[in-house]
């Protein structure tokens, strides 16, 4: 990671308001984020009697712009946070549903029951539970029934990594792991060939998106298999597979090395304002002659003959 990243980065990390500000933006994307639902759905789609699942719907961003097509499907949201899914049930429900879910699956709405899922920025997030988590949504849904997920890379490695795309060194490369919820979460790179070996084992790829908002939207069908985590996570005969994880964990060792400089840097200016604060003091001032008579009557002591 170059200084210019780290200095970029380090401005992100402290800019509250910049964070903020982003949110706002990216709420206000809702219609936008519903267009191009629709946009990828076939063209004979319709939600007439359909159950629609909202995986990771957040505050409601998406689903709130739903209400006209909730007459006539069954709308649920779901969401690892307690206080957006409270937020939901308050302002949608009825005739949304919101129920919130651990951070791992099971979901515990009935199998084989859902006709669409979406997952708008939800895979770009997920780290360990990723795989766990689309293999659920491949049993919630129904024989043939479509999910929607978004997933990214190509656009955000700069932002994410601080280097320049490379398609063969990326596989699902998660990065800043232990992110909070609040600071936008890990991010998990994907590229388009490690989805189309992974996730294409439980889906057919429809269809996938060029950049809608700097992600991929992929438009999955059902496959009728059952499939589990470690069917989906199996690595392919391809080497790609190995350069992107031994690259991932090259990622991770740059960011220790950019969390231990400016743990560093933090440690220097901790030391630096409380010692200042302490010379400031009244009383350190006013100790201050005993301090010096003390060292004198020291370096006395170490001169004279034993
Ligand atoms: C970037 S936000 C996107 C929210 C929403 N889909 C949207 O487009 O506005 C990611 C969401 O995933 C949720 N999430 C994270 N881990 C989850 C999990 N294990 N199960 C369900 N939701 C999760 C977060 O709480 C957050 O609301």
């Amino acid at each position: 990671m170059t200084r210019e990243n780290m200095e970029q980065l380090r401005g992100a990390y402290e800019d509250g308001g910049q964070l903020a500000a982003a949110y706002q933006a990216w709420e206000a994307k809702g219609p936008e984020t519903k267009s191009a639902l629709l946009e990828l759905l076939p063209d004979d789609w319709s939600f007439d009697g359909k159950l629609v699942l909202d995986f990771g719907c957040g505050t409601g961003r998406t689903l709130r712009h739903f209400l006209a097509e909730a007459d006539a499907a069954e709308f649920w949201g779901v969401d690892v946070g307690a206080e957006y899914i409270k937020a939901l049930q308050d302002a949608l429900c009825p005739p949304m549903h919101a129920m919130r879910c651990e951070v791992e699956p099971p979901l515990g709405l009935e199998y084989g029951s859902f006709d669409l899922a979406w997952a708008i920025s939800v895979f770009t997030h997920l780290t360990d539970n990723s795989i766990p988590w689309l293999v659920e949504l491949h049993r919630l849904l129904k024989p043939g029934g479509l999910l929607i997920a978004t997933y990214i890379g190509r656009w955000n490695s700069e932002y994410a990594a601080g280097e320049p795309w490379n398609e063969d060194l990326v596989g699902m490369n998660v990065l800043q792991h232990t992110n909070g919820w609040d600071r936008g979460g890990p991010i998990a790179l994907m590229s388009d060939w490690w989805v189309r070996a992974h996730w294409g084992r439980a889906f057919e790829i429809l269809e996938v998106t060029p950049r809608v908002h700097n992600m991929r939207w992929a438009l999955l069908r059902k496959r009728d298999v059952e499939v589990t985590p470690e069917d989906l996570a199996r690595p392919e005969d391809d080497p790609r597979e190995y350069l992107s994880v031994r690259h991932n964990l090259e990622q991770v060792r740059r960011e220790l090395e950019f969390t231990q400089a400016v743990c560093e840097k933090l440690i220097v200016d901790v030391r630096r304002d409380v010692r200042r604060e302490y010379e400031g003091s009244l009383s350190w001032r006013v100790t201050r002659p005993l301090r010096t008579a003390a060292r004198i009557a020291r370096s006395l002591r170490s001169r004279s003959p034993a």
